[in-house]
């Protein structure tokens, strides 16, 4: 197995004294409770197993409870409550459970009985409870005296793969596919299995397997050719309390289907669908649902027939709904051939003037998709409006793991900072307290179905996501859709022990330090104070300032000799502004109170316009650029220091990234401050070189 294979759940070896005291003596033997018997049982007892093993180097024995409470010494007990049972009483001593929640679990010590007890109404708790234990074990927690109960915020937590089914994988950094090679389903199921245990361990209970662009072989996994291989995929992540959705293609019916039309509304098209349906949970009955991109980026839709896309999506919704199912519909609907010299239409209005209108009218399990921001995972830009306007729906947001705008997983980019301040934002869409953690849990306007989605970072590289640090963002993610207050601090240090073990403080602390500062660096050379883009067009990786800007992809930055920047105000702009609620409306709309690091995303200035950090945006543009390089440099010698008592192999893989950052970054420092000389004629008033 290669360095980084096993990601955190690595479990290094505990010596004895080290962190825990004794943890051997709780950990020898585990009993099952009886009744909990399943798939997923048997999972949480084999983790618990192979981590206790492996941190402790002695394999625990399965025993029954008679013999655990009978022998001397401590043990393990773990399973499903029943009402009266040995388990509740030894989690619990007598207190309420029922807040738990199916997912939920309770983990403590009771020393009385001389036993750590981890229980959960359902199997899937008890998988989630003894990931956290052994995170607890493996992050030096005491373990004599554990108690805590612990649920998710979130009821869907869901990946999205971007993977086709030649192997490649859109917008994929790491390798190709681990599902799919040369048309065909994998066969290494193992190694599908490792990543369900990765993605278990984080909370994560849904997955859709296949990328949203639905192309002509993937089409065909609603059929028979497929379909069965789909099954056993699925098995494996039922297995992990994950449940299986597919990306499929709009135009299905036609496709495969051998009719003329896709049309949501015709009789034929409708019936299809149910079929399709039937026989999809014919061979799994537990399969998730549907996720669909419709006439987005050259996607079939129900526009083509003059339809809108609740028409569309509630069509996919009664087919699904016998069996529980789900339809996952993205809002990423703009129109991508636009013309550069139209400065009315904007790209960041679309998603919601497009589904705004649509409030209320789509059934209950259906799910709208609406990612972070208006435009496209960008290093900074707004918040998409979506967030709290849909009173009457539901709604879910996407993130990307997968650096497409942040580096592409050669530079470095913690994201899960990014990722909490969208969460943490104020929609005022039900007065103070709308924040958009509160729409997406669904506890702002109670819905019954909502979450979060991301597009994974992971392929066939050892490693898994390419830079080593980049599965921090993978982890994050999980850790994070589990419970959205969690800090990024505490999930990036957890994430940096179960890698490279707690001990090591200096180690610890210092790649924690690396992660925190690295969306701010990579921000700061990047594009400047919200703009966006300025990167080659087609893969996104790298500076081009223009190679955006006379596109049809409605992605410009506008920069001329005078200024910078978009005008989204509604007084002399798009009037994108007036699409937030309460006091945002004001606050981006007035040029005096919008925050400077958005300030190019809604107003377009001249380079002499003072930000409120009392700097140019001309000398901010050149300061950050320089910084930038200057804190990508710091990075590299950070890792440089680490490098005796770290694993080799591990220490090569990120120093060769920072490596290639420092040097890109230089890059981007330069074509940028160039540019923008060239553009406005004003100096840097430090009279750095600039070329
Ligand atoms: C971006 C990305 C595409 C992707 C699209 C989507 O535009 O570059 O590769 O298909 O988002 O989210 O659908």
């Amino acid at each position: 197995i290669q360095a980084g294979y096993k990601a955190w759940l690595n479990y290094k070896r505990i010596e004895p004294g080290e962190s825990n005291e004794s943890p051997a003596a709780w950990c020898s033997r585990i009993a099952v409770n009886d009744k909990s018997s399943s798939v997923v049982m048997d999972s949480a007892v084999s983790e618990l197993i192979r981590g206790i093993e492996a941190m402790l180097g002695r394999k625990p024995v399965i025993v029954s409870l008679e013999e655990a409470a009978a022998g001397e010494g401590g043990y393990l007990i773990i399973g499903t409550w029943d009402e009266g049972g040995a388990l509740l009483d030894r989690t619990f001593d007598g207190q309420a459970h029922q807040a738990i929640g199916p997912e939920g679990y309770a983990i403590r010590t009771n020393r009385a009985e001389r036993c750590i007890a981890i229980g959960a109404q359902t199997d899937a708790g008890v998988l989630y409870g003894v990931f956290a234990f052994l995170r607890l074990f493996g992050t030096g927690s005491a373990m004599d005296s554990l108690d805590l109960t612990d649920h998710p915020v979130n009821s869907l937590r869901m990946m999205n793969q971007w993977d086709n089914i030649d192997g490649s994988i859109e917008r994929g950094y790491a390798g190709k596919s681990i599902f799919y090679a040369d048309h065909e389903i994998t066969t290494d199921h193992e190694r599908v299995r490792d990543y369900a245990r990765l993605l278990a361990s984080t909370g994560i209970n849904a997955i859709a397997i296949n990328n949203v662009n639905v192309h002509q072989f993937e089409t065909m996994f609603l059929t028979d050719r497929y379909l069965p291989a789909i099954a056993g995929l699925a098995a494996i992540f039922r297995a992990y309390g994950i449940k299986l959705f597919l990306s499929i293609n709009y135009a299905s019916p036609i496709e495969i289907g051998g009719l003329t039309t896709a049309d949501p509304l015709d009789a034929d098209v409708r019936q299809w669908w149910k079929e399709k349906a039937a026989e999809v949970y014919a061979a799994i009955p537990d399969f998730g649902g549907f996720l669909v991109k419709a006439d987005s980026e050259n996607r079939p839709g129900p526009f083509s027939y003059g339809r809108d896309h609740a028409d569309g999506s509630n069509m996919l919704a009664e087919a699904l709904l016998p069996y529980g199912g789900i339809v996952i519909w993205r809002c990423f609907v703009y129109n991508c051939k636009q013309d550069w010299r139209d400065r009315a239409t904007d790209r960041a209005r679309a998603a919601y003037d497009h589904f705004k209108p649509l409030d209320g009218r789509f059934m209950d399990n259906v799910i709208l998709q609406v990612k972070n921001g208006p435009m496209d995972f960008q290093v900074r830009e707004g918040v998409s409006p979506l967030f709290g306007a849909m009173e009457k729906t539901n709604l879910m947001i996407e993130f990307q793991i997968t650096q497409e705008y942040t580096g592409q997983q050669r530079h470095l980019c913690y994201l899960v900072p990014q990722w909490k301040e969208v969460l943490d934002f104020e929609t005022y869409a039900q007065g103070e307290g709308s924040t958009v953690k509160r729409v997406v849990d669904g506890s702002l306007y109670g819905n019954r179905h909502s979450g979060f989605a991301a597009v994974s970072n992971i392929g066939s590289d050892a490693n898994w996501t390419g830079h080593l640090l980049a599965q921090a963002n993978l982890y994050g993610y999980g850790r994070l859709a589990w419970n959205p207050e969690l800090p990024a601090e505490q999930i990036a240090e957890e994430w940096i022990q179960q890698v490279f073990g707690a001990c090591n403080k200096k180690l610890v602390q210092t790649i924690l330090g690396m992660l925190m500062a690295s969306w701010s660096i990579y921000e700061s050379y990047t594009s400047p104070l919200g703009v966006g883009w300025m990167v080659n067009p087609d893969h996104h990786y790298g500076p081009n300032v223009d190679g955006y800007e006379y596109s049809k992809w409605g992605t410009y930055h506008f920069a001329d000799l005078h200024g910078i920047g978009v005008d989204r105000t509604m007084k002399t702009g798009t009037g994108y502004t007036g699409q937030y609620q309460g006091p945002n409306v004001e606050l981006y709309e007035s040029v005096a109170t919008c925050p400077d690091e958005l300030l190019l995303f809604f107003h377009h200035v001249p380079y002499t316009h003072v930000l409120h950090s009392g700097k140019t945006v001309i000398q901010h543009i050149y300061d950050t650029h320089f910084e930038g390089v200057e804190r990508a440099e710091q990075l590299k010698e950070a890792w440089a220091s680490l490098n005796e008592g770290m694993d080799p192999s591990l220490f090569a893989q990120v120093a060769d990234r920072l490596a290639e950052q420092a040097v890109h970054a230089r890059e981007w420092r330069d074509i940028v401050n160039t540019y923008f000389y060239r553009k406005s004629g004003i100096p840097d008033a430090r009279g750095r070189t600039i070329y």
